[in-house]
């Protein structure tokens, strides 16, 4: 028989072998740019074409002679446009075999019915990445009838032994795709001359099981996991080899016929994306692609390696760039040419490598938009923009001030912010407090008054201190100071004092209006405070109590004394009658007498002073002082005229005694008196040395009448001030002198 039998219905499983691709393959390592050359820069060596279609084609690879590395050549067929690139050193052998092959499975006879050998296309050339892509077989097997089928096979051969391409273990899978197909890679040590008989070796194989209809539900799109499709890495180091491909077949199924075939390929990873309907129909995958699915294949320079250290290299040394190195592949022979990092080019050419313009490409090398790029040889700096720091290329860029202190600054920032804000807000409240005060202080009454000042606080406020301090009362404290260039005297109540608002207005209107030469006058208010501050005229020579009994005693002849005890009473008689409202002093004592610096007498701490101090709760120091007190007034508690002038009385005699009215049992000083002046109608013992003359002796009795009778216990028998007054002047007429301050 010349034709091998044809064996009848062969069950299931049948195991096919197919030889797919042959390959010889040195190793690889990832490269350099190239791809991406500068236009201007030469790939191929001087006067070689570079381009074959709008395929680049880079030295070692060329296509004239003399323009490439043996085993780079490559050939463009022009019958095509664009133009087609093909490794020049390939086989692609196409063959058809049925399935009584089977039956004498030798390569002799599968390579013998080869149909038609081309060289492979190229797709692309990396020399930077040291690889090639190029257009793989599709392998498939299709049946004809439940026991024959046909097979149609595309084996690649690669090169001779020292060929330069290598199927990259990493950038490939095994595809199988199926109703139900097992497929096998073998390799084979290759061997032109010898086809059959060589050692195969099983590598890879996976397997999709869709044997059972029902589980056809499980081939789900874009899933390769054996179910329809099946996919597998190839292993790390191919030997030398022909790679075959071996299909089990199950054709009696009732799948049959709508599922004929089934394929295998050795594809470049991530590129096929199975989808159900491709295990349908005939020959699918083949029709779908041509020229080929594609693959990558490694490329070095075959036979060598890296000079060793030191030791020059050979005459064929592919690396001939400068700024390039070179590289042992894996497999212990051949080797790869590459340029230094921050360097491009082909460093299989003289000059072939240089430096990269790293700022012209930000996405490889990153310089963020606060950094300043600048190239330099064999790399690029990226420093921050003036005024910050950090790293351009890390992207970490920031104000020169560091974050912290940003924070600290922005915190005192913040907080100073809040203390502003605080502040106008204390002020704002302080404004309104201040408000409020002047409105419950009578500030509106007040505003019609035509003889008040009101003050603000703020013009106060720098005469409240220590050297401006003048003395202490019931009422509070006094300072001087001046006040629209007048000299003043500041009485600021003791906190906590509380006036009645309207009342309070009133009585600073009324007393605003109580113009005199002999009452202290009042200037105006401040009603800003919780207790309203009074500013009085100031005097520059104290009170009667101060030259009378103070440190500082001054020579006080009778005339003065009467001078001052006339004008006093005026000052009184004024205040009970001549005023619209009669108003009571409450509180006449040599201390509440105030002497300008002529000694012209002048009342104060009435009205108001009062008023404040009742709603005092000090009632003992501030009713006034006992020793002046009209004792009718203290058992009754009513105040009248006639209690100002006991009062006035009591003055009268410290005025003549220069002695301290004291309020104690059996010693004071109005008792005294009386009981002297009712034993002899004199006192003369009592009188104060310094006025004794005799010629005065008619005008102190006189004197001392009055006072007298200012102290009657019965009211009624009290003279009234302006009688008071009106004796003391005659009196005053009658012993004239002439008074000057001496202070
Ligand atoms: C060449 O051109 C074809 C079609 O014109 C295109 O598909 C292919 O990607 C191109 N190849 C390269 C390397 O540019
Ligand atoms: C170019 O390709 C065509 C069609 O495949 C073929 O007939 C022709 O021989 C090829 N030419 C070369 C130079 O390989
Ligand atoms: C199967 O097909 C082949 C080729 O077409 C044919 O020779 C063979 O007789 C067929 N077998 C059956 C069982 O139909
Ligand atoms: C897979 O996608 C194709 C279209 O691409 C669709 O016709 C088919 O039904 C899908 N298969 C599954 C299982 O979803
Ligand atoms: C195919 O399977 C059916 C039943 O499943 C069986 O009857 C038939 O003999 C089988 N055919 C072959 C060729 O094995
Ligand atoms: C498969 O899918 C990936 C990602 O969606 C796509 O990049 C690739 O081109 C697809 N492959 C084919 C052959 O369409
Ligand atoms: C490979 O190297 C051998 C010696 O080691 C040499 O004889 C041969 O010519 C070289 N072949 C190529 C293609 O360089
Ligand atoms: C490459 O291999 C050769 C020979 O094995 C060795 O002498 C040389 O040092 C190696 N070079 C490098 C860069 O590994
Ligand atoms: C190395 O790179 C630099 C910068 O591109 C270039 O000027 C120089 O010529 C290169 N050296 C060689 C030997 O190629």
């Amino acid at each position: 028989m010349t034709t091998p039998s044809r064996p009848h219905s062969q069950p299931l499983p049948k195991i096919l072998l197919l030889v797919l691709l042959s390959a010889t393959i040195p190793h690889l390592i990832p490269e350099a740019a190239a791809a991406e050359q500068d236009e201007q820069q030469p790939i191929t060596l001087a006067g070689c074409p570079d381009k074959c279609g709008n395929i680049s084609i880079p030295y070692p690879f060329g296509m004239k002679p003399g323009c490439f590395r043996e085993g780079f050549q490559v050939t463009c067929n022009d019958s095509f446009n664009p133009h087609r690139a093909y490794v020049a050193d390939s086989r692609v052998y196409q063959s058809t075999f049925e399935e009584y092959d089977r039956v004498k499975p030798e390569f002799s006879e599968l390579w013998s019915r080869t149909l038609d050998t081309t060289a492979f296309e190229l797709i692309d050339i990396s020399i930077a990445n040291g690889e090639a892509r190029a257009y793989g077989a599709v392998s498939s097997v299709c049946s004809q009838n439940e026991t024959d089928y046909i097979s149609k096979n595309q084996h690649m051969k690669l090169g001779e032994k020292m060929s330069p391409f290598f199927l990259s273990t990493e950038r490939n899978v095994l595809i199988g795709v199926g109703w139900r197909v097992q497929t096998r890679v073998y390799s084979h040590l290759w061997s032109p001359s010898v086809h059959g008989n060589s050692q195969k070796e099983l590598i890879l194989s996976c397997l999709s099981d869709l044997a059972d209809p029902q589980l056809l539900a499980f081939a789900t799109n874009g899933s390769c996991k054996g179910r329809g499709c099946c996919e597998a890495a190839l292993p790390e180091a191919l030997p030398i080899t022909v790679l075959g491909l071996a299909f089990t077949m199950n054709n009696n199924n009732t799948l049959f016929k709508t599922n004929p075939c089934s394929y295998a390929m050795v594809v470049e990873s991530s590129w096929y994306n199975f989808s159900t309907p491709d295990m349908y129909g005939y020959e699918v995958l083949p029709n779908r692609y041509p020229r080929g699915v594609p693959f990558v294949i490694d490329f070095s320079i075959p036979n060598g390696s890296c000079p060793a250290k030191g030791q020059p290299p050979p005459s064929d040394y592919a690396c001939v760039s400068g700024n390039s190195s070179c590289a042992n592949t894996t497999t212990g022979q051949g080797y790869v040419c590459k340029c230094w990092d921050h360097y491009e080019g082909n460093p299989y050419i003289v000059n072939g490598c240089q430096d990269i313009n790293e700022c012209e490409l930000r996405d490889l090398y990153p310089c963020s938009a606060d950094g300043v790029c600048k190239n330099k040889l064999g790399g690029y700096d990226c420093p921050c923009k003036p005024g910050m720091k950090g790293d351009g290329i890390k992207g970490t860029c920031t104000d020169k001030f560091p974050a912290t202190a940003r924070v600290i600054l922005g915190g005192i920032g913040g907080v100073f912010i809040i203390a502003a804000i605080s502040f106008l807000i204390l002020l704002r409240k302080e404004k309104k407090k201040t408000r409020q005060f002047y409105e419950k202080n009578g500030g509106h009454t007040l505003e019609k008054a035509k003889f008040i000042k009101l003050f603000e606080k703020e013009r106060l406020k720098p005469i409240f201190k220590s050297s401006n301090f003048i003395g202490k009362g019931g009422f509070g404290e006094v300072y001087k100071g001046i006040l629209d260039n007048e000299p003043v005297a500041v009485k600021k109540p003791i906190s906590g004092s509380v006036l009645e608002n309207e009342q309070f207005a009133n009585e600073v209107i009324i007393q605003s209006q109580v113009i005199h030469k002999n009452i202290v006058r009042l200037i105006g208010c401040c009603l800003e405070v919780e207790a309203p501050i009074l500013v009085y005229e100031f005097l520059c020579s104290g009170s009667l109590d101060d030259i009378l009994h103070g440190k500082n005693k001054v020579p006080l002849n009778l005339g003065v004394r009467l001078s001052i005890a006339a004008e006093s009473a005026d000052g009184l008689v004024y205040m009970h009658s001549k005023t619209n409202i009669k108003i009571l002093h409450g509180d006449v004592k040599p201390a509440n007498i105030l002497l300008d610096e002529k000694f012209v007498p002048k009342i104060s701490d009435f009205g108001i002073s009062r008023l404040i101090a009742r709603d005092k709760h000090h009632t003992g120091s501030i009713i006034g002082d006992m020793s002046y007190m009209d004792p009718v007034y203290l058992q009754t508690g009513r105040l009248t005229e006639k209690s100002d002038v006991y009062s006035f009385g009591v003055v009268i005699l410290e005025l003549i005694s220069r002695k301290k009215a004291t309020h104690s049992e059996g010693s004071s000083l109005v008792i005294n008196f009386l009981e002297a002046y009712k034993k002899e109608r004199k006192a003369t013992h009592l009188f104060d040395k310094e006025i004794i003359a005799t010629e005065d002796l008619e005008v102190l009795d006189s004197l001392t009448g009055i006072a007298v009778e200012c102290l009657s216990l019965d009211v009624d028998q009290r003279p009234s001030m302006t009688d008071v007054f009106n004796r003391l002047f005659i009196l005053n007429q009658s012993h004239k002198s002439q008074l000057v301050c001496e202070l």
